[in-house]
């Protein structure tokens, strides 16, 4: 039987969604009577090999988050400013050796994903789910077209992302020390380790709620 790990998960919810130009946190929008952060934690609390939920909130939602899912969570611990540093946050209370980071912004997880990047967690101290691009991809200014790029040379990166937990820590000591800003958690351990990291095929549902425009879609896959 392959092995598998237990870990504890990351659960990131402490952004505002500015470019969602909801009036509140976007995690806390509804489809299908669900808020998009129900549905990742209904994911993980029925997880088996889930065994701690660290959810990450921000100041002005903490004491409606605590009130809703203080009874469902084992941590609900105040983020920072930047996605970056509510994971900083948040690793100081993980109890697990293994730790899986995930935005609440992507309320659609395929149970295969996460089976894969436990298991990569077999071999490897970082993984992340990777998609091909199917479009064209280029350089830009922002408005011209400098150079059409190779695309089979890059990646869409999704979460989850699954990292040994000591590495994760190290890693973003590191960043924090040279003022390094990352997009997502396996651009910092690219940046200040040497470990390799495990691409494993994402799914295009999991796709991350960011502009209005992304609603459509989320609506249809859920
Ligand atoms: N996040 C967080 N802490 C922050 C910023 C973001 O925990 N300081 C979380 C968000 O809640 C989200 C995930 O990180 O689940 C991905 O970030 P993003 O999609 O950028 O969400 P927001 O930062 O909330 O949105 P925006 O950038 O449009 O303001
Ligand atoms: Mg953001």
């Amino acid at each position: 039987m392959k092995k598998r790990m237990k870990f504890s998960i990351i659960l990131l919810a402490a952004g505002t969604g500015k470019r969602s130009g909801l009036n509140y946190n976007k995690i806390f929008y509804k489809i299908h009577g669900k808020s998009l952060l129900d549905y990742s934690l209904d994911y993980f609390i029925n997880c088996e090999d889930c065994v701690e939920i660290i959810l990450v909130v921000n100041k002005s939602d903490e004491s409606l988050v605590k009130k809703m899912y203080s009874s469902m969570v084992g941590k609900i611990v105040l983020g920072g400013l930047t996605r970056q540093e509510s994971v900083q946050q948040a690793l100081k209370h993980v109890k697990e050796e293994y730790v899986l980071v995930h935005d609440s912004a992507r309320p659609f997880i395929n149970g295969r994903c996460v089976d894969d990047l436990l298991g990569a967690l077999v071999d490897y101290d970082a993984a992340t789910l990777g998609m091909q691009l199917k479009d064209s991809i280029c350089k830009t200014d922002g408005n011209r077209l400098e150079k059409t790029l190779n695309r089979s040379d890059y990646m869409l990166i999704q979460t989850p992302q699954a990292f040994k937990k000591s590495l994760l820590i190290e890693v973003h000591r590191l960043a924090k020390k040279d003022g390094f800003t990352g997009t997502d958690d396996t651009s910092l351990v690219k940046q200040y380790s040497d470990q390799p990291i495990k691409i494993v095929k994402g799914d295009v549902r999991m796709h991350k709620f960011t502009t209005l425009s992304d609603l459509d879609y989320l609506k249809v896959i859920l």
